[in-house]
């Protein structure tokens, strides 16, 4: 039966991500710093994940982890069962490629190039001709509702129009996990809820699990499940219902 199916690929399927007893340590001797002491964190294919804490909990830390931008100095983390721990700085770099999107504060845009060609740069690494990588950035650009802002640069597009160019390239290559570190940071309250509305979206309609740093509660909200960091660890871990969404 399909009910029994789903429920035996839930068994046996690994996780998109378990981290288990991560731990990084920054320096050494008398300056060390533990920015992760011991970190156990499961995130299943399609979830939405709001990650809050104090300043210097770690946070950030995990996300870099996660992103294969950093590799924790103990403990084990597979990504579908991978362990990421034993790949190559190569083979991080094609799972970063391959699997992940990112999005940050800042944006970290092209200055000097088109929204366009922002969005084009993940699939030039990809390889993809270029006929090809003009449609395919101009759906994402679409996407977040920028086709008619295509050929502007950075400096001519608001805060959050360049927000969404940063999310539209994160997005272009179809990432299975979307990491965003207070991806609202710089936004008013207006445009981080258009913001949060384009990820609730992109979650919702095209399985992009996410996994989002935030400080701010109203942010987190859009999240069905929200874990707390504090002094390196994971101190909560809670379900909650997402904002907007009909209770019954
Ligand atoms: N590259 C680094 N070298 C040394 N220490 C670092 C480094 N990166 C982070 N740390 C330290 O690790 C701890 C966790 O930092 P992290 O950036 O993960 O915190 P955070 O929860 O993201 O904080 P915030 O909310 O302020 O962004 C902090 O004490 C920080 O000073
Ligand atoms: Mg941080």
């Amino acid at each position: 039966m399909p009910g029994d199916r789903a429920r035996e690929d839930d068994r046996t399927a690994p996780p998109l991500v378990q981290l288990s007893g991560v731990t990084k340590v920054y320096g050494g001797g008398e300056a060390a710093v533990v920015a992760l002491a011991g970190i156990d964190l499961r995130i299943d294919d399609g979830e939405f994940v709001a990650i809050m804490g104090p300043s210097g909990s770690g946070k950030s830390t995990c996300m870099n982890v996660l992103g294969c931008l950093d590799t924790p100095t103990s403990g084990s983390y597979r990504f579908r069962g991978v362990e990421v721990t034993s790949l190559s700085r190569r083979q991080r770099a094609l799972l970063r490629r391959y699997y992940l999107g990112f999005v940050f504060q800042g944006y970290n845009l092209l200055n000097r190039t088109t929204a366009l060609e922002n969005v084009e740069v993940p699939l030039i690494y990809r390889g993809l001709p270029r006929a090809e990588r003009h449609r395919v950035a101009s759906e994402a650009l679409a996407a977040v509702g920028l086709a008619d802002r295509a050929d502007h640069t950075p400096a001519e597009l608001s805060g959050g129009q360049q927000q969404r160019v940063a999310i539209a390239r994160a997005i272009v290559t179809e990432p299975a996990l979307l990491l965003a570190d207070e991806p609202t940071g710089n936004l008013d309250s207006k445009l981080s809820r258009e913001i949060m509305e384009l990820i609730v979206q992109l979650n919702a309609t095209r399985g992009i699990t996410i996994a989002m740093v935030t400080h701010d509660p109203d942010m987190a909200a859009y999240a069905r499940r929200t874990v707390r960091f504090h002094d390196g660890r994971v101190i909560a871990d809670e379900r909650t219902t997402p904002a907007g969404a009909a209770v019954g």
